[in-house]
């Protein structure tokens, strides 16, 4: 286990994550990872099929998939469903559950053999790769992260109210701050990033000049 050519990225939602790694692999010529998709799509699974959180677990071997960005359940390529706010409230929900999040644990390493990964989530430097090498914890204001995550489910053509995007938020970061496992924290060593006043290039640009003074 190799933690040299490994980024992680945690933090809370609407942080910039997904957007900021997957700039930050972009520049490096790296691969990039968002694992709340993972969780997002068994949450998809109960939502679509009905099924109990157990059937979507038992499902989850032979079900899941990756695809480079592409995530697919069963086959079928869901990716787009993913960003759904209703999918990401059950996703932070049922991240709790010890099973799943053990059952998903291998696949995220698996997708990090080879290294040259940039890794974003709740628990990547804690948890799923703690030996990475290059560790982030990337943080925004409050109010920020809503304004972000409502601009963006609007560009997707949801018609939803910043007030309802501060409700979920407000739950998410809660639930995702609050459980036994895993929960959401700054990793040991973790570089604190706080986006509220920076442009992506910035903290790309950042996060590039970080790696390169922790690269012998
Ligand atoms: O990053 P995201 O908003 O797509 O993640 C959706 C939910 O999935 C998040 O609220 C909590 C859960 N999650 C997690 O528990 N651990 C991760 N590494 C990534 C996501």
């Amino acid at each position: 286990l190799c933690g040299e050519n490994l980024v992680t990225i945690d933090g809370p939602a609407g942080a910039g994550k997904t957007t900021v790694a997957r700039e930050l692999a972009r520049r490096l010529g790296w691969r990039y990872l968002n694992t709340g998709a993972l969780y997002r799509a068994v949450a998809l699974a109960v939502l679509e099929e009905g099924c109990s959180e157990e059937e979507a677990l038992r499902e989850l071997q032979g079900c899941l998939r990756l695809e480079g960005e592409r995530v697919f359940w069963a086959g079928r390529d869901v990716t787009e469903q993913l960003s759904h706010p209703e999918v990401g409230e059950l996703a932070s929900r049922i991240s709790r559950l010890p099973p799943l999040r053990e059952a998903l644990l291998p696949l995220q390493r698996e997708v990090a053999r080879g290294g040259r990964l940039v890794a974003e989530g709740r628990d990547i430097g804690t948890v799923v790769f703690p030996w990475a090498r290059h560790k982030f914890y990337l943080d925004a204001a409050f109010e920020e992260r809503v304004r972000r995550r409502w601009q963006e489910l609007r560009q997707r053509g949801l018609a939803i109210s910043l007030q309802e995007v501060a409700e979920e938020i407000r739950r998410r970061d809660q639930q995702d701050r609050q459980r036994a496992l895993a929960p959401l924290r700054p990793a040991p060593g973790a570089v604190y990033l706080d986006s509220t006043r920076l442009r992506v290039e910035e903290v790309v640009e950042r996060m590039q000049q970080i790696i390169l003074s922790q690269t012998p």
